[in-house]
């Protein structure tokens, strides 16, 4: 029996006939309560308008599909719930289903005057498909009539465990460089939406199979068939599609690597940054293609300077794809920093240097550590020792448990003295103030002093030895 309640959106019902489609029709018949509600309807601008106004509710235009009409009405005071209304394609309800993308999302129920719901229109079988959890093209127009399919089956497929038909599936691979015509932010959408799947590498691999990857992250190009030193079991893109594994491996199982901390990993990895994480570990290694060379010495593969150089090739394709600012520093600063935890876990540093690192990195060290994890997990050539991946890995737990336990709270306590303090002891403004704070800031962080007096008695410690210098 499916059901939904629309009685909260409309006062009156509007003129003309209703239907409810697209990915709601899809979520009733699964069973999963719907995300948003998708109707169609003939003069979709006016009936929109006249519900907004009804309802006192915000109206949007929307860029669902290119070349047709939708609105959307939020609900102001619950903004999670949206109501979208498109214009029906043709002159009837079959003619529009027929130009949608899939058959499970081409079927349409009739709403009655009384906000019930009424015929069950499915001309295509999606009901059949949705049972059988199969994603094919309504037909063979569906995909050059907007390329952005061919991104979206891989979307559904993801995201409803579904699979894609065999016809569907060839046809995409043909028509894979269509998908150049599709604006960023439509893409962006949904790469966003299959990141966020437990097993999105799965769903890479197929996008690379399929030839979508090299149209829409071309950055990947060089990186295939680039040869790697003897760290590495693979070249830089397999080894970066592992590393992407590895990372989604560590992230579904927060509490089973961090214990007490998992939670905590969990919400500093809300929002979109678990997503960005997986892109960020794709593309950890992109600078190397340009920064390859050889030690002639050793005869050995260098990559010298690597996370700067691909620091600012994921900068700019964050921008190419209109990424916000936000994702876009975190995706530069998780490759630009890829490498640092390896050095910290190392015994050559030492404690202050890890401070002034989460320091300057805060809560953003904690994906930065967890893709160098996945790093490691996914180094296994023959100079690479498992020893070493253990060492790393424990290293890397017990860092992110001490980092809640006491690091973060640490780094966020305000410095114990100021400059006025220093100018108080007698020292002359300029860059000795700058040395001095810095010194007790690091003695601080690692736990040599705890108290404004200790930090005083430290100063006068300091300033005595710069006047030496
Ligand atoms: N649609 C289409 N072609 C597109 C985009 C959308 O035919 N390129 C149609 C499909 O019938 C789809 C409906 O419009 O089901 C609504 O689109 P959208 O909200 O983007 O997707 P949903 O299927 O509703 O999926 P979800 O809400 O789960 O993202």
């Amino acid at each position: 029996m499916l059901e939904i309640s629309l009685n909260g959106w409309f006062e009156d019902m509007p003129p003309g006939q209703l239907y409810l489609v697209g990915g709601t029709v899809r979520d009733l018949f699964l069973n999963s309560s719907p995300k948003d509600i998708d109707l169609v309807c003939k003069d979709a601008k006016h009936i929109a308008h006249s519900i907004a106004r009804q309802k006192n509710a915000a109206l949007v235009a929307l860029e669902k599909k290119p070349e047709e009409p939708c609105y959307r009405i939020v609900d102001i005071k619950n903004r999670e719930k949206l109501l979208d209304i498109a214009e029906m394609r043709g002159e009837s309800i079959y003619e529009d289903l027929g130009r949608r993308d899939f058959t499970v999302n081409a079927i349409a129920i009739e709403i009655r005057n009384d906000c019930s719901l009424g015929r069950i229109i499915d001309p295509l079988k999606g009901e059949k498909d949705i049972k059988d959890r199969i994603i094919r093209r309504v037909s063979d127009k569906s995909l050059e009539s907007d390329p952005l399919r061919i991104l979206r089956a891989v979307r559904f497929a993801a995201t409803l465990d579904f699979e894609i038909e065999p016809v569907t599936l060839e046809e995409m691979k043909m028509k894979s460089p269509l998908i150049r015509n599709a604006s960023s932010e439509r893409l962006m959408a949904e790469l966003m939406l299959i990141l966020r799947c437990r097993e999105a590498t799965v769903f890479f691999r197929q996008m690379d199979e399929l030839g979508l990857i090299d149209t829409i992250l071309p950055e990947s190009i060089p990186m295939k068939g680039c040869r790697q030193n003897g760290y590495h079991h693979k070249d830089v893109w397999e080894h970066s599609l592992l590393v992407m594994e590895n990372a989604e491996h560590i992230m579904n199982d927060l509490s089973g690597f961090f214990g007490e901390a998992g939670s905590e990993v969990a919400l500093n990895l809300g929002s979109d940054r678990l997503s960005l994480l997986k892109m960020a570990a794709l593309f950890h290694d992109v600078g190397k293609p340009i920064t390859s060379g050889l030690n002639d010495k050793a005869g050995r593969i260098t990559f010298y300077g690597h996370e700067k150089a691909g620091a600012g090739i994921i900068e700019d394709m964050a921008v190419r794809l209109k990424m916000s600012c936000q994702a876009r520093d975190f995706l530069r600063l998780m490759v630009a920093e890829h490498l640092r935890p390896l050095f910290l876990a190392s015994h050559k540093s030492g404690a202050a240097a890890r401070m002034r690192w989460f320091r300057k990195m805060k809560d953003d060290a904690i994906p930065a550590i967890i893709l160098s994890m996945a790093d490691i997990m996914s180094s296994l050539g023959p100079d690479s020792g498992e020893d070493f991946r253990v060492r790393h890995i424990s290293w890397a737990r017990e860092i992110i448990l001490e980092y809640y336990r006491g690091i973060k709270t640490r780094i966020e306590t305000p410095i114990l003295v100021s400059g006025n303090d220093l100018l108080g002891l007698g020292m002359e403004s300029g860059p000795g103030i700058g040395r001095i704070l810095a010194g007790i800031r690091s003695a601080q962080d690692v736990g040599d002093i705890s108290t404004h007096s200790e930090a005083i008695e430290l100063a006068k410690k300091l300033i005595g030895e710069l006047t030496e210098e």
